[in-house]
């Protein structure tokens, strides 16, 4: 659902800092390989990474990409070996998000750039990302137990992190969307949980973009000093 929002920010943004395609693009925590798949078809050489074998499996069944096994936390790759790492919805789902920004300025070359997206931790993102997406009945699309909101990180944090490990915050998006397209993104998700429609459906209904609130949910780009 997040990939019409997130597949143009990433492709817009390596191509506008000049990345030519065929310059190494590293995908941390990649899943399925949905956004490997936007990469790879913009010509980037991109590895997916991911612990999951099962991920890995589903994404190079279909994905024309690398992929390799591994942790964030220790990147099969040397020093400043990497030109831009994306590393979108992972974060939240990782023991030491230190650890793994650490790690991803350790393999970008210097003026390397960082793309990631994580939910925000305040009250709104509770309500919708957990309450609504994985609890709620009629609305619950997502595993029950997908999101631990203890794990959010707010963009101040993130900010001091990735601060802490040689990055520097070039930009700092909220994704949400319009209040007046809420009625039809509940909609949306209701018929997407009683399987009236698919994901890909349900994510052009749902209308995410790119917004200066960021509440729920943000997207940016960093960069190696
Ligand atoms: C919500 S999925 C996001 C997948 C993909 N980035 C996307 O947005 O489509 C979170 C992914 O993080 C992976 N993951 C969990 N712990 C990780 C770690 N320590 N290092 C790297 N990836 C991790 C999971 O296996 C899972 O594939």
């Amino acid at each position: 659902m997040l990939d019409p929002v997130r597949g143009p920010y990433v492709t817009t943004t390596l191509e506008n800092a000049g990345l030519d395609s065929g310059w190494r693009v590293l995908d941390v925590g990649c899943g399925g390989g949905f956004l490997t798949a936007t990469l790879s078809d913009a010509g980037y050489d991109v590895i997916g990474i991911d612990p999951s074998m099962a991920s890995l499996r589903e994404a190079s069944d279909h994905v024309q990409a690398k992929f390799a096994a591994g942790a964030g936390e220790c990147l099969p790759f040397p020093d400043n070996s990497i030109d831009a790492v994306t590393c979108s919805e992972v974060l939240e789902h990782v023991d030491d998000a230190e650890a793994v920004v650490g790690e991803i300025s350790r393999v970008l070359r210097r003026g390397g750039l960082l793309v990631f997206s994580l939910p925000n931790r305040t009250l709104l993102s509770r309500l919708v990302l957990i309450e609504l997406a994985q609890r709620f009945w009629p609305t619950r699309v997502l595993p029950e137990d997908l999101h631990d909101w203890s794990r959010f990180i707010s963009p101040v944090e993130f900010h001091r992190l990735a601060t802490r490990q040689g990055l520097v915050i070039d930009e700092l998006h909220g994704v949400g969307i319009r209040p007046r397209h809420l009625p039809a993104a509940v909609a949306a998700l209701i018929a997407l949980r009683t399987g009236r429609i698919s994901y890909a459906t349900a994510g052009s209904r749902v209308q995410l973009r790119l917004s200066p609130v960021k509440t729920i949910a943000f997207i940016g780009t960093a960069r190696k000093t």
